[in-house]
């Protein structure tokens, strides 16, 4: 029996892509090798390097003169990887959330940190907007998509600066001006594949702005002349990846993909805002097409635990809400059928007629 699974990450991977990773976990592509024992050194391997990030550049528009490159370590690790590189004197962040602070405090190691915008103030429920970009600091940071709190850019910010941009929980899922920004990166254990691998996508100026010398797995421009393979790759991570973003080719692309996710999206925040035992966390205008989050009306705040009981016996899985913000979160990542997500609202509907 399958379930509705609307986890926030690591999260739904389709599932034709499932079966050809548990295909090639006993035989890859007519090898009689496991892809968990090959070597990374392989032509077959390099293949599934090289058309990984073919299709990723394809796919996301990536214009001439970026590199991609993979590696392990988890989208925490660029935190400390970005202003290691970039950071000289002083960086521009705009803090929206759990993320964005981490990515602050780590940057502080390697110099001054001037958080320019943050919407802490009303428990990250919005976007910054409208404020400055300071021209006398190394880069701007932001955080694309705040998996906690649901919020979400909606718009490619135009920065007198180079933009650095965590997408780990919306890359591919709506389309980006990628020549606006200077680096891209995120863990893939959302939209892409499992948890190990991290996806960086660099503008190649930025390789010669490195601002001191580092420890070579540090090192952005090392990652990129080494492709990939500085160290052992996460194989099996991005053999799956590959496989998902060949899934996605074949859904006919990203607009594609971001059409549905509107879809998607809309259905579940319409039932929210209908449904008279439900409310949304977040602005409206800063709502995420991807982590969904939503709370009980005050005066049915005692029904929490019995809504979340009530869907988990009908089998949806993943839908409660970060700590931080409480409630409800339903993660609807590429791979989630919108049949899953008429399901939740269902279920929404068949306990507001319990209740109210
Ligand atoms: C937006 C965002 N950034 C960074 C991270 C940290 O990723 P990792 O666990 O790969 O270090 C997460 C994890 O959920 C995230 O959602």
């Amino acid at each position: 029996m399958k379930k509705y699974n609307f986890n926030a990450g690591p999260s739904i991977l389709p599932d034709v892509v499932l079966q050809k990773a548990s295909e090639a976990i006993f035989d890859f592509n007519g090898t009689g090798l496991s892809i968990l024992s090959i070597s990374h050194r392989t032509k077959p391997f390099e293949d599934v390097l090289a058309e990984a990030k073919a299709l990723f550049k394809e796919l996301l528009n990536i214009p001439d003169g970026y590199s991609i490159y993979f590696v392990g370590g988890g989208a925490s690790t660029q935190f400390f990887h970005i202003p290691a590189n970039f950071l000289g004197k002083k960086a521009a962040y705009v803090n929206t959330g759990v993320w964005t602070k981490k990515a602050i405090k780590e940057a502080k190691y390697y110099g001054e940190v001037n958080v320019i915008a943050s919407s802490e103030d009303r428990n990250f429920c919005y976007i910054p907007k409208g404020f400055e970009i300071p021209t006398d600091c190394d880069y701007l940071y932001t955080c694309h998509n705040n998996t906690i709190y649901g919020t979400e850019y909606k718009e490619d910010i135009d920065s007198p600066i180079p933009h650095i941009c965590d997408m780990s929980s919306d890359i591919l899922s709506c389309p980006v001006d990628v020549s606006k920004y200077a680096l891209i990166y995120g863990g893939a254990q959302k939209n892409l594949a499992p948890a190990g691998v991290t996806f960086v996508i660099v503008r190649d100026d930025m390789l010669d702005k490195i601002v001191r010398e580092l420890p070579s797995m540090m090192n952005a421009k090392l990652h990129v002349e080494n492709n990939s393979m500085l160290n052992t790759p996460p194989v099996f991570p991005i053999y799956v990846m590959l496989e998902t973003l060949r899934w996605m080719k074949a859904q006919g692309g990203l607009q594609t993909i971001y059409e549905q996710n509107c879809r998607k999206a809309a259905m579940l925040y319409a039932e929210i805002d209908r449904n008279k035992l439900f409310r949304g966390t977040v602005d409206k205008e800063d709502r995420s097409n991807m982590n969904i989050c939503f709370v009980m009306n005050p005066e049915y705040e005692s029904l929490a635990a019995e809504f979340l009981a009530f869907a988990t016996e009908r089998d949806i899985v993943g839908i409660k809400g970060h700590r931080l913000v409480g409630g409800f979160r339903a993660s609807c990542y590429n791979a989630l059928p919108i049949e899953h997500v008429e399901y939740l609202v269902q279920t929404m509907q068949e306990f507001e007629k319990m209740h109210a």
